[in-house]
């Protein structure tokens, strides 16, 4: 059967090494398997929850694309396209929010921790986040999103929502409830400074974080300044989880390699770190500099850039149109 997947990635600055591991190489290789149909969105309009420059926000709605491009993603197998040029996203999120209840969104942790103390302070669009995600995924009847843990309870409220509105407007299988895709193995990459917090775009540290458009000497550098432990490499998994910041970049070497952790256990186990950063560090140049390089390349041409979101958002648009168009005679307008 063909899986019909979507996911999304927020224009919000320097993509790094925990998106593209977490997310985007996962992307890459749902894209290449023949049975499946993805769609990958830059959305640009949930980058808007929090306070954005005009500027910034069209920049880097370029450099996702970009990214999304450099790391594998093809315009001709995908469709690839910035969210706000599909009116049906904003459109059908308020349909939704008159479904999901105020009691579900109360329990996004995320919004919590993203208001965090002042939650008079924030945007509404802040709040409904989560509607607006269900109405990306559910206009285009996807039945896998791939995302990364922090998303799963997002995840959740879309099936939620989609079962409520098939009920309430006794529509059968109407909105498809779709299925997270959570990755297993290497599912959360840690900051190279500290392996209890996660690899951020908002770290203050450009040492705690791999961009995807780091120059090879960058990258290098960051790896071997990157934290370690005293002890020699482990000789098994039992004591990792007391050493955070060997099994990150262990986890890394081995996502990379497309090894197990075992494997890349074995491979240097008892070695000192100063061998193993080497290696790691070429690495990690070898995956990560061809798509800077394709990324800084693929920038200086906007044309480009703008016309493959262009090509996708035609694409999308014809999807949706023609899902809203059904979502709202079935409300009744
Ligand atoms: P964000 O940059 O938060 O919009 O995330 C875009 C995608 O990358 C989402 O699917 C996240 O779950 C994933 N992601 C972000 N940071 C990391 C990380 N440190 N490790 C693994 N995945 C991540
Ligand atoms: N909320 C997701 C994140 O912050 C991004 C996102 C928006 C998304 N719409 C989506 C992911 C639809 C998957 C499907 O990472």
């Amino acid at each position: 059967m063909t899986k019909k997947i979507f996911s999304g990635v927020q224009p919000t600055g320097n993509l790094h090494l925990g998106n593209y591991i977490g997310a985007i190489k996962n992307f890459v290789n749902l894209q290449n398997d023949p049975n499946n149909f993805c769609i990958y969105c830059v959305v640009d309009l949930h980058a808007t929850t929090v306070k954005q420059d005009p500027k910034e926000l069209k920049k880097n709605i370029r450099e996702t694309a970009a990214a999304f491009i450099a790391s594998g993603l093809d315009y001709k197998k995908s469709i690839i396209f910035n969210q706000s040029s599909v009116p049906a996203h904003a459109e059908g999120s308020w349909i939704l929010s008159c479904v999901a209840r105020m009691g579900w969104l109360n329990r996004m942790t995320q919004f919590k921790e993203k208001a965090g103390k002042d939650k008079e302070k924030a945007s509404v669009g802040l709040y409904i986040y989560p509607i607006l995600m269900a109405a990306d995924i559910l206009l285009y009847d996807a039945t896998h999103v791939p995302v990364g843990e922090d998303q799963k309870q997002h995840l959740e409220l879309s099936r939620d929502i989609a079962n409520k509105f098939n009920l309430d407007f006794n529509a059968p299988n109407f909105l498809i409830a779709p299925e997270p895709l959570i990755q297993k193995k290497f599912a959360r990459i840690m900051s190279l400074k500290d392996g209890n917090k996660k690899m951020s775009k908002s770290d203050p540290s450009e040492l705690s974080r791999v961009n995807l458009n780091d120059s090879s000497d960058e990258i290098y550098n960051k790896i071997k300044k990157a934290k370690t432990d005293s002890e020699p490499l482990p000789d098994n998994e039992k004591n990792l989880s007391s050493r955070p910041e060997a099994e990150n970049l262990l986890g890394i070497y081995s996502s990379l390699s497309d090894q197990s952790l075992i494997d890349t256990i074995n491979e240097f186990s008892g070695k000192n770190f100063s061998e193993f950063k080497d290696k790691l560090a070429n690495l990690v140049v070898d995956k990560i500099s061809p798509i800077s390089l394709e990324i800084n390349k693929i920038l200086k041409d906007e044309n480009f850039i703008d016309k493959i979101l262009i090509e996708g958002s035609q694409k999308a648009n014809k999807i949706a149109t023609e899902k809203i168009k059904n979502l709202k005679k079935i409300v009744g307008f």
